[in-house]
């Protein structure tokens, strides 16, 4: 039985609760908030032992894991704190504030040996591994162009007063909605974002940070694409995150439900025929045994806990991966500066 603790109950944090309540190996001994209201409901409402203090917490229940899933800006301390006394660390995305502080985080866990994880769900999703597997095997031959999208309703009218409508706290859409995005370019395309030109950091309704990020991106690997992302569009209902890539021999283009797949020949050995193919969500996702919120949530949190449990650890999303994602954000900022 892995012993876990969670940081931050709040929208987020509240998903890892019920998950983790979820997995047969886990045992949720405590969580920690300082929310007057979270802390008399989960009193209520389960056996957990509640804090408002995470050292305090970590230091009484010697937990084997804690989940870090507070504002971003106080990820470093809490996720340092956490593997000083040796827990393995899942926190939430953006990993950090910044990149200095998401190098060091990224040694200790190296140093310590421990298990660690940042919560970029996208990379659980079976269309976007379909799609990274296709792409990686040539299907649509050379890629030369790629377009990574996220749209969605999150602030649709002039207000703040919250840690997202604040630039230090780490609000904004580009470490809320873009960093999601950015780091499935990495992910999907096999190599990192290591360049940003003209990039457009507008602020549609909010006052202090970015509503909308848009630019050119260039990776490692030579292959170029742009970057169209806005949290003020309510176009759609909830976040919509896609990825098209173009390539000399044909199209992939997924999101959280469909891949499409444009063949200029057929391919039998994939099943594909000329032109266009669907493969959806149902096809491609390996099964979890239950799903809560999203099927990739429970996955990513299965993976960690079986990771701690058994030695075969999951990199996918290890501090390391999430860092690149962070250096870009860094840049992005700088160039936007400069438009
Ligand atoms: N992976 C995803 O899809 C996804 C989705 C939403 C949020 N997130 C990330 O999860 C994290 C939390 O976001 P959220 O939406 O749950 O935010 P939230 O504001 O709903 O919750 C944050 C919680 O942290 C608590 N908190 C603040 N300071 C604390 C402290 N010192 N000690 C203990 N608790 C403290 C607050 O009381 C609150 O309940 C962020 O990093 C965010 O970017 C990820």
């Amino acid at each position: 039985m892995i012993k876990a603790a969670i940081i931050g109950l709040g929208k987020m944090g509240m998903s890892h609760a019920a998950i983790l309540g979820g997995l047969p190996n886990v045992d949720l001994v405590a969580a920690c908030d300082m929310d007057s209201l979270l802390q008399s409901a989960f009193k209520k409402l389960t056996k957990i032992q509640m804090y408002t203090d995470y050292k305090k917490m970590i230091d009484e229940q010697k937990p084997d894991c804690v989940y870090v899933v507070t504002p971003t800006k106080l990820h470093y301390d809490m996720v340092m704190y956490a593997m000083e006394k040796g827990c393995h660390v899942f926190c939430e995305k953006p990993f950090a504030l910044t990149v200095e502080q998401g190098e060091k985080m990224v040694q200790m866990a190296k140093a310590k040996g421990l298990v660690n994880q940042v919560g970029y769900h996208n990379r659980y999703i079976g269309t976007f591994n379909e799609m990274k597997r296709l792409l990686a095997e040539g299907v649509i031959g050379k890629p030369f162009h790629f377009m990574g999208e996220a749209y969605g309703p999150v602030v649709l009218k002039s207000k703040g007063g919250t840690w997202r409508s604040d630039k230090k706290n780490g609000g904004g859409c580009i470490e809320d909605y873009a960093a999601h995005v950015l780091n499935l370019i990495n992910y999907i395309c096999g190599s990192n974002i290591v360049d940003c030109r003209g990039t457009q950091m507008p602020s549609i309704f909010s006052s202090e940070v970015d509503d909308a990020v848009y630019g050119s991106l260039y990776l490692e690997n030579g292959l170029k694409g742009q970057i169209s992302v806005n949290w003020s569009d309510d176009t759609v209902r909830k976040m919509t995150t896609s990825l098209k890539i173009q390539g000399d021999k044909g199209k992939l283009e997924a999101d959280a439900t469909t891949l499409k797949i444009y063949v200029k020949e057929d391919r039998p050995e994939y099943g594909l025929k000329q032109g266009w193919n669907f493969k959806y969500i149902t096809d491609c996702t390996p099964m979890v045994d239950f799903n809560l919120r999203g099927e990739e949530y429970t996955a990513e949190n299965a993976a960690f806990i079986h990771g701690i449990e058994t030695g075969e650890v999951d990199t996918r999303n290890s501090f390391e991966a999430a860092l690149q994602t962070d250096y870009i954000i860094a840049k992005m900022e700088k160039d936007a500066e400069l438009m």
